[in-house]
């Protein structure tokens, strides 16, 4: 048990100061008259950068080694929350080891482009799969008494221009697609830090915006724990702390604590706003000392086979027309074509790379598993540097000519993809392009193995090979799992927790990215990745939450039925029809058809992975809460579930439904208040205004004419886009203006 330490009202002005900002790039300052110790906090998110001390950004690439877990965009691909818990718990226990307080992840927000920089960073293009997962690591790292990070806080979606740009986005969108995610981590697994992004929210700054830090992430959600922000985010310290910034980081050397000092001296800043934020400070500190273990350590070789086991869980299985499993023995002949084969790509750069304690390749694996089969390898590109292009092509396709299987290993380049810059287009480099159209053309049964960060295009080449896998960025121990998945010790589970469209110009965002003169404009609003696609019918290459197996699943009927507290209660039964084990994700869509407001055509509501053995069934349960069903309504200026029917679909993919039901929700009763300028149909609609308006017109002969012109069905569609306020002005109304604020207050009342 650590003892309490001291309070911020025990400290002097300098001292609050001096502890909400860093003491160097990665430690909180100490306060040693009080026996207040520093505390260190480092990247993540899917390993520990521990660097140096004296460490900077400029070190990235100089840290202790520590595993290397599958990046976020593998981790958003399995689908699979008690798996990330295990993955965060993994992470404490390194952390730990190394003495950590705080691990900086995970990074949840929404892949919004295809071409954001840092999408390898980040799990999917929808709140629940980053909420959920998200929340899965959180309750894992904190297992072991180390704090996560939930960032970056919030609607950094891109990395043009991130230190500055606003995201112009309207409150839906932002509270139902960009704040969903978060708002699920905090309610549900409570971090001990919330990272502020760079940018700018609606022209304000994150790290000084009173209504993100405070009103939302406080008041409404409930956070109890301290904001730190991004490295560097902080514009104007005082007004940071005054909006709820806790922590500034990394130190400024003093120069912003004395501009708070400055500030609390002359009387522009309330000496209790420091206070608390130095009292989050401690308590943060109580709480890494009490996690604290210097005897910690972590088993490497344990942790490694943890990585294999993530990696082969996160890898899709896009496309597969009868050649995987790979038959492995003697006399098979197998070709291994493509550098990343032998130098795996496995994580992104920038912020989050680590340096891993050891790395498997796909090309060692593969052979390991191979058995009496030849593996054969043709580099057929170079990674950077010149190359000559021909030769490593001829190689290839000698190689690749005779053999049974053909494996082409493509990707993006490291440079290709970063934080700290977006892509400009999604293709793959065309020397690769060129190879595979040489390899196809020698030997058709060609399996495609992608490395990447950020999605690819396909649609040049996937009707041409028989099987695609993508392997995203799989971490250090991605290699043994591409193996395992290419011989079927590993029966694939992984799903697409973002779209692989055709071509980027088909994306929701395209003509509303990256912005410029520091604004970006979210006009798509809702309509983002599928919610997008299915709302357009428009042709995807691979659609959201698709992903197949060695075995193949057949769904039972659905049955949905509403729950006590207002959610929905879901239940399938889900057989394995084929000859091999395997895991389904289960993926559970909902549509409100007649839902005032506009909607996308469906949306994600939950999800749960089930084992089922070959030719069992198993029932996949999931509850829906309430709150995942309601929309932001912006007159209301709250979360509103509706009354009405929700029709429940359970597939495969967002375009691979196999059955639905639909249930009838009683809804919250939240009803948007009627106003003298909501027109006649609003009011009609409304089960009290209706009412009341209704009567107003029976009671008086000179309401008789607006009445009947409501009672012809040809007229009234026309009356109810009449505000009532200009109703009531028309000649010979019998409503004063008393009288409508009279209804109005009746109505509402
Ligand atoms: C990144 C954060 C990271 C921090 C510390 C920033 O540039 O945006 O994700 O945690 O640096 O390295």
């Amino acid at each position: 048990m650590v003892d309490s330490l001291a309070r911020a009202s025990e400290l002097t002005t300098e001292e609050k100061a001096s502890l909400t900002s860093g003491s160097s790039f990665w430690e909180t300052e100490a306060v040693e008259r009080v026996g207040i110790p520093s505390m260190y906090l480092t990247d993540g998110p899917h390993g520990v950068r521990k660097q140096a001390q004296g460490g900077d950004h400029l070190g990235i690439g100089d840290s202790v080694p520590a595993t290397c877990f599958p990046p976020a965009v593998a981790l958003g691909s399995s689908w699979d929350a008690e798996l990330l818990e295990r993955v965060g718990a993994a992470l404490g226990e390194e952390a730990k080891a190394e003495g950590v307080g705080v691990l900086l992840g995970p990074g949840i927000n929404i892949k919004r482009s295809p071409l954001c920089g840092r999408n390898f960073e980040y799990l999917s293009e929808d709140p629940i799969v980053s909420g959920r997962l998200g929340a899965a690591l959180v309750r894992g790292l904190q297992s072991q008494g180390v704090g996560a990070s939930l960032k970056h806080f919030a609607a950094n979606n891109q990395e043009t221009d991130r230190l500055r740009v606003s995201a112009d986005v309207d409150e839906r969108p932002l509270r139902e697609i960009y704040l969903r995610g978060f708002q699920h981590v905090v309610e549900n697994a409570q971090p001990w830090t919330v990272m502020c992004s760079y940018n700018r929210i609606n022209g304000v700054y994150a790290s000084e915006d009173p209504w993100l830090l405070t009103s939302v992430l406080r008041d409404e959600w409930g956070f109890d724990g301290l904001v730190v922000s991004d490295w560097g985010a902080v514009n104007d310290r005082v007004s940071a702390l005054v909006a709820g910034l806790d922590l500034e980081m990394p130190s400024s050397g003093g120069v912003t604590d004395a501009q708070l000092v400055a500030a609390v001296r002359d009387g522009s800043l309330d000496e209790s706003v420091l206070d608390t934020a130095a009292d989050r400070v401690i308590r943060l500190v109580e709480k890494a000392l009490a996690g604290a273990d210097p005897d910690a350590s972590y088993d490497a070789d344990a942790h490694h086979a943890l990585a294999r086991e993530v990696a082969g869980r996160s890898v899709v299985l896009l496309k597969n027309e009868g050649v995987l499993p790979l038959a492995a023995g003697a006399g098979r002949c197998i070709a291994v074509v493509g550098e990343f084969a032998r130098t795996p790509r496995y994580q992104g750069a920038g912020s989050s790379q680590i340096v891993p304690t050891r790395l498997d390749t796909a090309l060692d694996e593969i052979r390991a598993l191979a058995g009496d089969a030849s593996v054969d390898f043709a580099a057929g590109y170079a990674l950077g540097g010149s190359e000559d292009a021909v030769a490593l092509t001829a190689e290839a396709v000698s190689v690749a000519a005779g053999a049974d299987d053909v494996l082409v290993f493509l990707g993006l380049p490291a440079e290709d993809e970063s934080e700290g810059f977006d892509r400009e287009h999604i293709e793959l480099p065309e020397a690769q392009t060129a190879l595979l159209d040489a390899v196809i053309a020698a030997n058709p049964r060609v399996t495609v193995v992608l490395s990447n960060g950020g999605v690819v295009r396909v649609s040049g080449w996937a009707d041409r090979v028989p099987a695609i896998v993508e392997g995203w960025l799989l971490g250090q121990a991605g290699g043994g799992a591409i193996a395992d998945v290419l011989f079927g010790v590993v029966n694939p589970s992984g799903r697409l927790a973002e779209s692989i469209p055709l071509r980027l110009e088909d994306t929701a965002s395209y003509l509303n990215f990256p912005g410029e003169k520091g604004h970006v404009r979210y006009g798509e609003g809702l309509f983002v990745g599928y919610r997008d696609f299915d709302a357009r019918d428009a042709a995807v290459s691979f659609p959201f939450g698709h992903g197949l197996s060695y075995t193949t699943f057949a769904f039972g009927p659905v049955t949905a039925t509403a729950t006590s507290d207002g959610g929905i209660r879901v239940s399938v039964d889900v057989t394995n029809t084929g000859d091999r084990d395997g895991r389904e994700i289960v993926q559970v869509y909902v549509s409100v058809p007649g839902s005032r407001v506009q909607r996308p055509l469906r949306e994600l509501k939950g999800f749960r992975p089930v084992e089922v053995a070959a030719g069992a069934t198993a029932t996949a349960t999931i509850t829906i809460p309430a709150g995942d069903l309601a929309y932001f309504d912006t007159e209301v200026a709250g979360w509103v579930v509706e009354g009405g029917d929700y029709v429940v679909s359970v597939g495969a993919s967002s375009r691979d439904l196999r059955g639905s039901a639909t249930v009838t929700l009683a809804g919250d009763g939240a009803r948007v208040p009627l106003t003298v300028d909501s027109t006649l149909g609003e009011w009609l609609s409304h089960p009290v205004g209706g009412q009341i308006l209704q009567a107003a017109l029976s009671q008086s002969p000179e309401a008789a004419g607006m009445g009947a012109m409501l009672a012809d069905p040809s007229l009234r569609r026309m009356a109810e886009s009449i505000p009532l306020v200009r109703a009531a002005a028309f000649p010979g109304s019998p409503v004063t203006r008393e009288q409508l604020d009279q209804l109005v207050a009746a109505a509402n009342g």
